[in-house]
């Protein structure tokens, strides 16, 4: 049985004091603790701060990048083991942002992942496809290469969490169904059951794109969904909660 996830994506959203009224909502619902696994994914700086306000909630820390380097001359940058000094136990990798805005390739990708696992953090990998190719019938094959640089190390994706996130669903208030996501994340499960049949049982795969209160439960239903990685609704207390809820 694999553990459930659900990662909350701050993205560059929020302040000192936004962060600590969420985290108290969340405390005072009680979402942290339970079987699943809630992880906060606040912007780098606030890092050590939402370390502070999660302290003894049951919820983990993650952060939204890092540099595959441990140390070194990349003005800006920050390393695995820096995350892991203050306390970060995810991080997530590869989003579409950092694809489409900063020009991550799928081997920057699987550099990151092969140097978060090295440190013991678990990296969220992303892969999904735009609206452009699901409309070439492309779907398949852009989310099999970027899912093929990080399979090129077997360890590393053993030890990490795949998100499915369409880039199409990603802040746009449109969700893939349940069975287009499931669709998805059966091939990925197939994929590298291909390479290594027990890795791909154990393998978390989440589902992210405009995930909400009210569509997170038919989500969940889906056999091979275990989880979510969710961007607005993770800013909002009450629809974060709501999705916490909705998990088996
Ligand atoms: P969204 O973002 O939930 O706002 O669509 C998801 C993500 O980008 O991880």
């Amino acid at each position: 049985m694999r553990q459930a996830l659900i990662a909350a994506n701050w993205k560059m959203h929020g302040g000192r004091e936004q962060a600590r009224h969420l985290i108290e909502a969340l405390v005072s619902a009680g979402v942290g603790g339970r079987e699943s696994e809630l992880v906060i994914c606040p912007p780098s700086l606030y890092i050590s701060h939402v370390a502070n306000l999660l302290e003894g909630s049951g919820m983990a820390l993650g952060a939204q990048n890092m540099h595959p380097a441990d140390q070194g001359a990349f003005t800006g940058e920050i390393s695995a083991p820096m995350l892991l000094e203050f306390g970060c136990r995810y991080v997530i990798i590869g989003h579409s942002e950092r694809r489409q805005l900063f020009a991550e390739t799928d081997a920057d990708v699987a550099a990151k992942c092969r140097a978060a696992v090295s440190w013991g953090l678990t990296p969220i990998v992303c892969v999904g496809e735009t609206a452009e190719q699901r409309d070439l019938g492309q779907t398949e094959a852009a989310v099999l290469q970027q899912l093929s640089a990080v399979m090129e190390d077997m360890v590393s994706l053993a030890n990490a969490v795949i998100a499915y996130e369409p880039v199409w669903a990603i802040g746009t208030g449109l969700t893939a169904s349940p069975a287009q996501a499931q669709e998805v994340h059966a091939l990925i499960r197939k994929t590298v059951a291909g390479r290594d049949a027990k890795v791909a049982d154990a393998l978390r795969i989440v589902y992210g794109g405009s995930v909400k209160a009210a569509n997170a439960e038919a989500l969940f239903s889906a056999v091979d969904i275990d989880g979510a990685l969710v961007g607005g609704a993770s800013l909002l207390a009450d629809e974060f909660i709501g999705i916490c809820g909705q998990l088996p």
